[in-house]
């Protein structure tokens, strides 16, 4: 990774799929016989995608179009599951001609649609989870309550359905570990309130939201989630599942950020680091880069990314205000959230953005202010690739 930044000439994403295969191996190991459906929107890059399949990953898609792009893959599609609560009936239609059985639901009014426009599939309820503890809880869009839970998959069963599971989502860049010991109480209780109606589910989707390791919060402090805590916590809520269960239980994760964020860099550079007085009449130092929020940080009003500048490595620096190339104000870090850089930046001088992997090709715009998505390479693997974020060849 650091040899393809170093070697770069312009600006460029760069993925490092020996590192993404590792973080796959690890998962594995500490979740044993889990297995793992990436959260392509993640990540939607070919490459990374065939990855991961040779791997033995299969993939959550939230859409046609993801799961026609994890069958190019080769993966069957019984390693894909429309994972998107949201879906029309035209999605489901094609979902299902697309050969996909397994979809996520949340309400009567979707299970009537799958019940018509994919008859017989297998169907999972999606619990609702508070979000507590991560950067981005996914609480009111998605999910339905325990009581709701028994309706939605006693209505799937009367439909000609298969109510084959449970899942929860705890909120993207989880940073607690008690957030899954309080998903997995929802759980057994539904578990146990199912089995007593004659609803004998064997699959339990624990959702994403495992952190990414090497971000900073927006005030640029470190976050640390307590990975092993979070697994140990994963683990034991696994055996509590299954001594609850009448039949055995196959668990399922859907990770996105936790595979690829601290997989993915970006080479950027330098727009300008200038001062300016501000209304206040405090003086402001502005670090702008060639990269932003719209094209390759998306999640940089939420968190800070760790910058390098590999022609600067000592001297005197400042704290400045870090911020994209674009006319829009919401292109920046949080103004309280001071970046220490080298005081001697000129334009032009590289900058390597660590742990962007997540979410970064998808989020980017398609050029807005005329900054094109960035190219791409991949590293390591088969060997290296190129490509560009938004489509079309570098
Ligand atoms: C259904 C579903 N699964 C998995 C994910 C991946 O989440 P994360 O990147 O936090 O692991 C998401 C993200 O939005 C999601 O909506």
């Amino acid at each position: 990774m650091r040899a393809a930044l170093a070697a770069a000439t312009d600006d460029r994403l760069v993925y490092d799929l020996d590192g993404i295969g590792r973080q796959y191996a690890a998962l594995r190991t500490e979740l044993p016989g889990v297995a793992v459906r990436f959260a392509m929107k993640a990540c939607p890059l070919d490459e990374v995608l065939a990855h991961l399949a040779a791997l033995g990953s299969g993939f959550d898609a939230a859409s046609p179009q993801e799961i026609a792009q994890a069958l190019r893959t080769g993966v069957p599609p019984e390693l894909i599951h429309y994972g998107n609560t949201v879906k029309s009936d035209r999605n489901i239609a094609e979902a299902h001609r697309l050969g996909v059985r397994d979809f996520a639901t949340d309400c009567l009014e979707d299970v009537a649609a799958i019940a018509e426009h994919a008859p017989g599939a297998r169907v999972f309820c999606r619990i609702a989870t508070t979000g507590d503890g991560a950067l981005w809880g996914l609480s009111r869009k998605f999910g339905c309550s325990p009581e709701d839970a028994l309706r939605v998959l006693e209505a799937a069963r009367a439909a000609g359905l298969v109510p084959s599971g449970l899942s929860v989502h705890v909120g993207s860049q989880q940073l607690t570990a008690e957030a899954w010991s309080a998903a997995v109480d929802s759980l057994e209780e539904v578990l146990e309130a199912l089995t007593w109606r004659g609803i004998r589910i064997d699959r339990i989707n624990l959702g994403g939201g495992l952190p990414a390791l090497g971000v900073l919060d927006r005030h640029g402090h470190p976050l640390e989630p307590p990975l092993d805590k979070m697994f140990a916590v994963i683990r034991e809520g696994m055996a509590r599942l299954s001594a609850a269960s009448e039949v055995p239980l196959e668990f399922l994760v859907e990770p996105g950020r936790h595979l690829v964020a601290d997989h993915g860099a970006i080479r950027a550079h330098v727009a300008r680091l200038s001062s300016r007085r501000q209304l206040d009449g405090t003086d402001a130092d502005w670090l702008y880069l060639s990269c932003g929020k719209f094209n390759g940080l998306y999640e940089m009003d939420q968190l800070q990314y760790r910058l390098e500048f590999p022609t600067h490595p000592g001297g005197q620096f400042v704290n400045a205000v870090v911020a994209g190339p674009t006319c829009d104000s919401d292109d920046a870090y949080a103004q309280d959230g001071l970046v220490r850089v080298p005081r001697a930046l000129a334009s032009g001088d590289p900058v390597w953005i660590h742990s962007c992997g997540a979410y970064a090709t998808a989020y980017t715009t398609r050029g807005f202010n005329g900054f094109e998505p960035l190219p791409y390479l991949c590293v390591g693997g088969a060997g290296a690739a190129d490509g560009a974020a938004g489509g079309g060849p570098a």
